[in-house]
């Protein structure tokens, strides 16, 4: 018997359910279910022959992949050392970030390289995209420019020219004349992207599809696209900062996590080849409340500054403001504070920040976390030749984590001596630092604020 099907899909996280509601069960944001129209696939009888899929054996030998390299070494680093032909890629970001930009740039730079790349612009005119490049100085390079957002005469049109990458910007405004949807909803979103998915395999050409993620979820988020594809980048970074990071969150070809640095010019993004230098470049004096935290983003370390303001409350509840790292976090970090060291934040607004506009995500950023907030509170600044690092357990004690010796390194690099780390760190000696291991949160509080 043939399964219900599914015809209410959650617009934020993509689960889909056989009625409507007003709350997704799977991910709980409200109103965001709208109804869809069946996918008609599937043979009608299971009793109807299929042909034979063919089979390998695992150590069929294939030579790996050969790569494309972009030249543009940050984004490179990001797709694991360059594109994978026939691979499909999602960059997804908020509108406005910069996704146009990043891609023309990296259009340009990989047809220099003799890689043929079509570039279809669904949401400028092609006039505006060439004035674009004119400004970013790519009016020369051989890149093929196309406005459409029909992906029926895309994908005829890509048959045909059959470049080695195509760029579809972005995935909102592509529509299917066998969908009955308006562009950027769900299903059209969705089998836009199945279809160039599936060229890609097929034809052997490398996709990159942008996407716009909004908070509200207005447009049909990436999400539902996300899991069809190769690799996954995220384009992030606060508007008002320059910075911005393409974070890889999810890569067949390469390691997860890594990420890329650049820099919002006035010609374009620039990359940012030591971002631990950008990051802490804003140092002056030290401060109370800040606290430099030695992480390790990808397959590489990089240093951010943690930034802290304590403050008496007029509120009932004291604020909790946090950019750049989980408000989750600083949650349990106060909690610990207050029930294993003693020292309470209520009645206190509590503001954090990292500096620079990068996320931080790693759980061995607690212990550079808390040191910002103890010495916001007692108005005691850290030494400014120290970095922390550490993950903090609910006991209180300091969990030694991975990297250690990659964190000192970099560290000594830009000139930090002195580092505070969890007792049974793996020694990193070899970094010539100062290492102050403490067991738990408690001796840390009273080796660095004397106080517990
Ligand atoms: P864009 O690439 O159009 O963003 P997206 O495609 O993600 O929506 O970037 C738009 C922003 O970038 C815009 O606010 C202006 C800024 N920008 C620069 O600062 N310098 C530049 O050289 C360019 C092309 C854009
Ligand atoms: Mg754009």
């Amino acid at each position: 018997m043939a399964k219900a099907q599914a015809s209410f899909t959650c617009t934020a996280c993509g689960a889909s359910f056989p009625k409507w509601s007003g709350r997704c069960d799977a991910c709980g944001a409200w109103n965001s279910i709208i109804e869809e129209a069946p996918l008609s696939s599937g043979p009608k009888s299971l009793g109807a022959k299929g042909r034979t899929v063919p089979l390998t054996d695992l150590s069929a030998s294939e030579p790996p992949p050969p790569r494309a390299a972009s030249g543009i070494s940050e984004l490179d680093r990001v797709l694991g050392g360059g594109l994978v032909p026939a691979s499909a890629i999602l960059v997804g970001g908020d509108p406005g970030i910069g996704k146009s930009t990043l891609l023309l740039q990296a259009a340009a730079s990989f047809a220099r390289q003799g890689l043929s790349c079509l570039y279809i612009s669904g949401e400028e005119a092609s006039a505006q995209v060439r004035m674009r490049a004119q400004r970013l100085g790519l009016a020369e390079a051989p890149v093929r420019l196309g406005a459409e957002t029909n992906l029926r005469d895309i994908l005829t049109t890509l048959d045909a020219e059959r470049p080695r990458l195509a760029i579809i910007d972005s995935i909102q405004t592509m529509w299917l004349d066998s969908v009955e949807a308006a562009p950027g909803s769900v299903s059209q979103v969705r089998a836009a992207a199945h279809e160039l998915v599936t060229f890609a395999k097929k034809r052997g050409v490398a996709v990159i599809l942008v996407g716009h993620v909004t908070k509200d979820g207005q447009i049909a988020g990436p999400r539902v696209v996300e899991h069809m594809v190769d690799t996954v980048l995220y384009f992030e970074g606060e508007r008002g900062h320059q910075f911005r990071i393409l974070r890889a969150v999810k890569n067949r070809f390469g390691p997860a996590d890594e990420i890329g640095v650049f820099e919002m010019t006035g010609s374009g993004l620039s990359e940012v080849q030591n971002p631990s230098a950008l990051f802490l470049s804003s140092r002056d004096t030290p401060a109370p409340g800040a606290a430099v935290f030695a992480g390790i983003e990808g397959t590489r370390p990089v240093l951010t500054e943690i930034q802290a303001l304590v403050a008496p409350s007029t509120l009932g509840t004291p604020r909790r403001t946090v950019v750049g790292l989980d408000s989750g976090r600083l949650s349990t970090i106060l909690a610990v504070l207050e029930a294993r060291v003693g020292i309470p934040f209520a009645g206190l607004d509590v503001f954090l920040n990292v500096a620079g506009g990068l996320r931080v995500n790693e759980p061995a950023a607690d212990l550079a976390v808390a040191a910002a907030l103890l010495s916001a509170r007692e108005d005691i600044a850290i030494p400014p030749d120290m970095v922390l690092f550490g993950e903090i357990s609910l006991s209180g004690a300091l969990r030694p984590g991975s990297q250690t010796e990659n964190r000192l390194k970099e560290a000594a690099k830009l000139g930090f001596t002195q580092a505070a780390l969890p007792r049974g760190s793996r020694s990193g000696a070899a970094s010539g630092m100062r290492l102050r291991e403490m067991a738990d949160l408690t001796a840390f509080t009273g080796e660095m604020f004397g106080a517990g």
